[in-house]
């Protein structure tokens, strides 16, 4: 069955448990999708797992929009859910929708999420009521990387915890359907979990979320440059990759690979004639 924000509500409501991936491509889109999971995130950590930069600071809308469009094409039930990428939506009101409406338009999502609060709150009110739903984002929020100093457990003191679940409720209010918490304490999950009605889609905020997300690539061993303590392993398809790389390599070089079975053939009678 198609999931849709409505999916996200009832969810709630039941207390059932959401799951979120990302995914950069149309392959890997088909196959979350077949394995039943609710939503796919093109997440803008296209940059660091496709796209090898350090951080999401350099993607771009044209990069969100060509992922967009090819995970769209490949999930037929996920609801497909595409980051804003920086300073798509920061600047102000007009970018942000017309930029919102691209990633609908050309990505074909279904809808976007942009990181932070209060900043952006007219942001989230326009798109949203331009009828695109939004998803929330707070806690560590990646595009802030620079003004975090690095990548560190958010809403530790009481001031930054305070300031959290207020965010939280302004984007319930401004008309978010979800919000993802990354990185913050399990018990700041469980606040704003509880004093929520949308659901909240945790990334390392604890097991209390109505929701969780990963990076796929996380998930499945294929990105080693770092892993947070927040990620679970659930295959090494890393290993296996490498080793039917080196399968391959060895046996083109050893002359056994390709077999009979993978060649074409040509009628005798054709082949005659060309000597
Ligand atoms: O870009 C991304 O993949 C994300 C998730 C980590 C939530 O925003």
């Amino acid at each position: 069955m198609k999931n849709t924000v409505m999916t996200y509500k009832q969810a709630k409501e039941k207390g059932e448990k959401l799951t979120m991936l990302t995914a950069y491509d149309y392959s890997t889109a088909k196959l979350i999708d077949e394995a039943g999971i609710n939503s796919i995130l093109v997440g803008d950590s296209l940059g660091n797992v496709i796209l090898g930069y350090e951080d999401t600071l350099s993607v771009t809308m044209e990069d969100m929009i060509h992922h967009c469009a090819a995970v769209s094409r490949g999930a037929k039930n996920a609801l497909v859910v595409c980051d804003m990428p920086f300073m798509s939506y920061q600047t102000n009101v007009y970018d942000a929708v017309v930029n919102a409406g691209r990633l609908m338009k050309e990505g074909r999502a279904q809808a976007v999420k942009l990181e932070g609060g209060r900043e952006i709150i007219e942001q989230v009110r326009a798109i949203v009521n331009c009828g695109i739903p939004v998803c929330g984002h707070l806690g560590l929020t990646p595009q802030s990387i620079n003004a975090f100093g690095g990548f560190k457990v958010q809403a530790k003191t009481e001031a930054a915890a305070k300031k959290l679940i207020e965010d939280a409720k302004l984007l319930e209010e401004a008309g978010a359907f979800a919000v993802v918490l990354e990185c913050v304490p399990s018990k700041i999950a469980e606040i704003v979990t509880k004093e929520l009605s949308i659901p909240t889609i945790g990334i390392g905020a604890g097991n209390v979320c109505d929701g969780q997300v990963l990076v796929y690539q996380d998930m499945l061993g294929m990105f080693s440059d770092f892993t947070p303590k927040f990620v679970k392993r659930f295959a090494d398809i890393g290993e296996i990759m490498k080793e039917a790389f080196a399968n391959y390599d060895k046996e083109v070089k050893a002359g056994t690979f390709p077999e009979t079975k993978h060649e074409y053939t040509i009628d005798d009678d054709v082949l005659a004639k060309l000597y």
